[in-house]
């Protein structure tokens, strides 16, 4: 059967990771969840003290760092230099920085060659903000994922792991920030590409989004 390359964008909370590794799962294929790499470079940069202005520093930082993805025990793991960072880079302090250096140009350019390089066997599910629109815009199947904003904070807030230690409210506000700095910025922000299926996931279940893209799925390998 024919191996497809399918993206999924959409805003922070829509519900991508959790469907893209459905979705790869249904599929056998590979899910490749982006924003963990751009959370990768601010976590390493917050580490080093570079700031996230600072194109030379991050420039310096990106030539010697070698992020990949590892299949453990636990699902799978992001390494940054060998150092096992999946845990440590979903903070929301880390959110924001990776939001913050991902519309730096060095960091983008940096980061478009290895998503192109881990694309290139195809039988993948590329979960961003991009993909549909600058990384893979030959994408063979696209969707753009969206939930009203409310939506998408309710979903964090019942996530987080200590709920007594975050309010909905800050959840809320640091998610319209990160909207606004990701679709707003001059380089590759947060759009729908024309060609992409737009699914509205505020009325629905995580099953019955995996279902709908299925079945768009299917219908794309059975027209070969
Ligand atoms: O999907 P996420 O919340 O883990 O992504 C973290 C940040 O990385 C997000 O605020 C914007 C950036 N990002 C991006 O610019 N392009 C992508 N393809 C994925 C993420």
């Amino acid at each position: 059967m024919k191996k497809l390359l399918i993206t999924i964008d959409g805003p922070a909370g829509a519900g991508k990771s959790t469907v893209s590794r459905a979705l790869a799962e249904r599929l056998g294929y590979r899910y490749v969840d982006t924003g963990a790499l751009y959370r990768g470079v601010a976590y390493v940069a917050r580490h080093r003290g570079v700031a996230e202005q600072d194109d030379a520093g991050l420039s310096d930082l990106l030539d010697a760092l070698a992020l990949n993805f590892i299949l453990g025990n636990t699902g799978q793991r992001l390494t940054a230099n060998g150092e096992d960072i999946t845990d440590a880079i979903r903070t929301p302090e880390i959110s924001m920085l990776a939001s913050a250096v991902s519309a730096r140009p060095v960091v983008r350019e940096v980061l478009l060659r290895v998503q192109r390089e881990l694309g290139r066997q195809k039988a993948a599910v590329f979960e961003g903000r991009d993909m549909g629109t600058v990384v893979f815009p030959d994408a063979d199947v696209k969707f753009f994922l969206d939930a009203s904003t409310r939506t998408r904070a309710q979903r964090r807030f019942a996530e987080a792991k200590d709920p007594s230690a975050v309010s909905f409210e800050a959840i809320e506000r640091d998610m319209r920030q990160r909207d606004r700095q990701d679709s707003t910025r001059a380089l590759a922000p947060l759009k729908a590409a024309a060609d992409a299926v737009v699914i509205d996931s505020t009325e629905l279940t995580i099953d019955q989004v995996v279902e709908q893209m299925l079945a768009h799925v299917r219908g794309v390998l059975d027209r070969g």
